[in-house]
């Protein structure tokens, strides 16, 4: 789940592909490393840990400035073999002919090897990318096969998912890209070639796009390239797109990390969101216009995505169910991309993914197509592969999500989420104007938005008194259950302390047993319908002498006699709470982390965006 870049042109290829790997390192930061064909030579640099340590040593080996053929880059999340420089990418074959970088995992790699060793192949790194390799070099140092033929031998053996771009000495002019399963997309400019995992590497330099389809190959050959399937030498249309969208440079601003930062940004983020689409007693989905006819007649409602979206996507069900009354079954992509979901031509499948190109999420959106399905896609990235394989969708304007732990895409989500609700209620007539209107009316429950960021001292006091603990339990009920599933995500993702999420009387049946002196429950508290059987709830953590966080809209005494921390927040309507609580909890974690002394961006393990299954 890394991210590639690669250059095939008359410039020096090394703050091309250093610029790139910065750009993607949201894929992974385990390792990175470059390689670049120089006078005939392969000349590899690899670092253990991030971007700039490679360009450090880039730099400190007086590499930097020169290199005059083509070069492959790669930042790395390791998923076979340590996060360790031996294992970073890019891989070599034995003879050293051959150098590939390759996201993905190629599943079969274990009989290869063996066969590879069978025939006295020795291999250096741990990990499943060499075995892909060493088979293309087998393949080319028996002197029967081209390099463009060994390669395509090599991945007509191969499973699992890849995409790769390989160089060979034997060969310089020739650079080769190929993809099944990840994506890959190449970027042309007169005789300039780039070759990125997404566009984020290539857009500065040329417009001008050829997004490799699933099985295809690129083969660059001096200035000429060509488009085939992996499996015939037959050249295909090349399908050259010209993406006119700039990608701006990150700024952290007065923050010291974007987390944080993106935290503040959610008045803009959600305004933008919302902005021209709710107007009055109309909500205007234009993404949605050309399936609308179909979308609204759906007698069932599929939502599917990972981590955070999937949390997401549990509000989606409740607000659809709801406002629209048509029943929504909420996966995780992982789950429904195997599992027997019944889909169908009349279902409606919506995908929701920050970055869109989460490898679960499109492989679901894969199989809803396959099935016929209408594919609505919820993301935050034009261009990204959710916005392409998809029929129809909405996009979350957020701009870049930056931190590893999504914070505005969250809410931007919910708030499409809650306009689809709408509008299929209204198209349904299962809402009044007046009611519609009301809903509809974000401009002053926006405001209080900022009373939230105003209590951000409070909130730090709070958190630094808990970030010590071992485990925290967070219940809420209804729509603020999934809220507690996202707010207990944010706390392990960044502060590495365990945290689980409940319907808060769910916490009986069984998590009710970890509860001691030293164990913080965090209660999330809207005075709603349930208000009387949460505070039960609360009774019962607190005559187990659990320590009792709450965060309501309420003034009532009863919370803070309960309570040994209670954070108020402003009165607003149901769904504007799920907001309100949700930054409340994005700055407890936040908060927890920045007293350990935590990369709070870049969190151990993690990446931004999982590329792989
Ligand atoms: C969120 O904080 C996480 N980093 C993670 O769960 C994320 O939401 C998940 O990987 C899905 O990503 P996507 O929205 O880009 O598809
Ligand atoms: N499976 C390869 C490895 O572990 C590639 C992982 C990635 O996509 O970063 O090295």
């Amino acid at each position: 789940m890394c991210g590639i870049v690669a250059y095939k042109g008359p410039k020096n290829c090394y703050p091309i592909l250093i610029d790139g790997l910065h750009r993607l390192e949201y894929r992974g930061y385990d390792s990175a490393g470059v390689a670049c064909l120089n006078d005939g030579k392969i000349s590899i640099t690899k670092r253990r840990g991030k971007v700039i340590q490679l360009e450090q040593g880039l730099k400190t080996d007086g590499k930097f400035q020169n290199c005059d053929g083509p070069g492959i880059a790669h930042t790395r999340w390791a998923t076979h073999g340590k996060p360790n420089q031996i294992n970073a990418h890019p891989h070599k074959d034995q003879s050293g002919n051959i150098v590939l970088v390759h996201n993905g995992i190629i599943e079969n790699y274990n009989p290869i090897k063996k066969f590879l060793k069978s025939k006295k192949i020795k291999f250096k790194s741990e990990t499943d990318t060499e075995v892909l390799v060493q088979l293309i070099g087998y393949f080319f140092n028996k002197g029967k096969l081209n390099f463009e033929q060994s390669v395509r031998a090599a991945l007509q053996r191969v499973d699992g998912a890849y995409a790769i771009v390989v160089l060979n000495k034997k060969e310089p002019d020739v650079m080769i890209a190929a993809r099944k399963g990840s994506p890959l997309v190449l970027g042309v400019k007169d005789n300039e070639f780039f070759v990125g995992s997404d566009i984020s590497p290539i857009i500065k330099h040329t417009q001008q796009i050829v997004y490799l389809e699933d099985s295809q190959m690129a083969i660059i050959k001096d200035d000429e390239y060509k488009i085939t399937s992996i499996d015939k030498d037959v050249s295909l249309p090349k399908k050259v797109e010209k993406i006119d969208f700039k990608i701006d440079d990150y700024d952290k601003g007065k923050f010291k990390y974007f987390m944080h930062k993106e935290i503040h940004e959610q008045i803009d983020t959600i305004s933008n969101t919302i902005t021209g689409r709710a107007k009055k007693d109309r909500v205007y989905l234009n993404g949605l216009l050309e399936y609308w006819a179909q979308i609204k007649e759906a007698d069932k409602i599929f939502i599917t995505a990972c981590g955070t979206s999937w949390h997401a996507g549990l509000i989606g069900k409740n607000l659809i169910e709801r406002f629209a009354k048509i029943p929504v079954h909420v996966e995780y992509a992982s789950e429904f991309r195997y599992n027997k979901t019944l889909i169908d031509n009349n279902s409606v499948v919506i995908a929701i993914s920050q970055s869109g190109e989460t490898a679960d999420t499109l492989a679901a959106i894969k199989k809803a197509n396959e099935h016929g399905a209408i594919t609505v896609g919820i993301c935050n990235v034009p261009g990204s592969s959710v916005s392409r394989e998809t029929n129809c969708g909405i996009f979350t304007r957020c701009g870049h999500e930056v931190g590893v732990a999504s914070t505005k895409a969250f809410t931007a989500q919910i708030s499409i989420l809650y306009l689809l609700a709408l509008k299929l209620a209204a198209s349904n007539d299962a809402i009044s104007k007046a009611s519609l209107r009301s809903h509809l009316d974000f401009s002053e429950n926006i405001k209080k938005i900022k009373n939230v960021l105003k209590k951000e001292n409070e909130i730090k006091k709070i958190a630094l008194k808990y970030k010590n603990a071992n485990d925290f339990l967070y219940l809420g009920r209804g729509l603020n259950f999934p809220i507690a599933l996202e707010g207990a995500l944010k706390l392990k993702e960044i502060s590495y302390i365990h945290a689980e999420g409940y319907p808060a009387a769910e916490m009986k049946h069984g998590p009710i047993a970890l509860v001691d002196k030293n164990m913080p429950n965090v209660f999330i508290v809207p005075k709603d319908k349930t208000y009387d059987k949460i505070i039960s709830n609360i009774e019962e953590i607190k005559s187990r002498k659990g320590k009792i966080i709450i965060i309501t809209d309420s003034k009532d005494k009863i919370l803070r006699d309960l309570a040994n921390d209670l954070i108020l927040v402003p009165k607003t309507n149901h769904f504007m709470f799920c907001h309100l609580a949700t930054i409340v909890l994005q700055l407890f974690a936040y908060y927890i982390a920045v007293g350990k002394n935590l990369n709070v961006d870049q969190p151990r393990n993690l990446a931004k965006s999982v590329t792989v299954e």
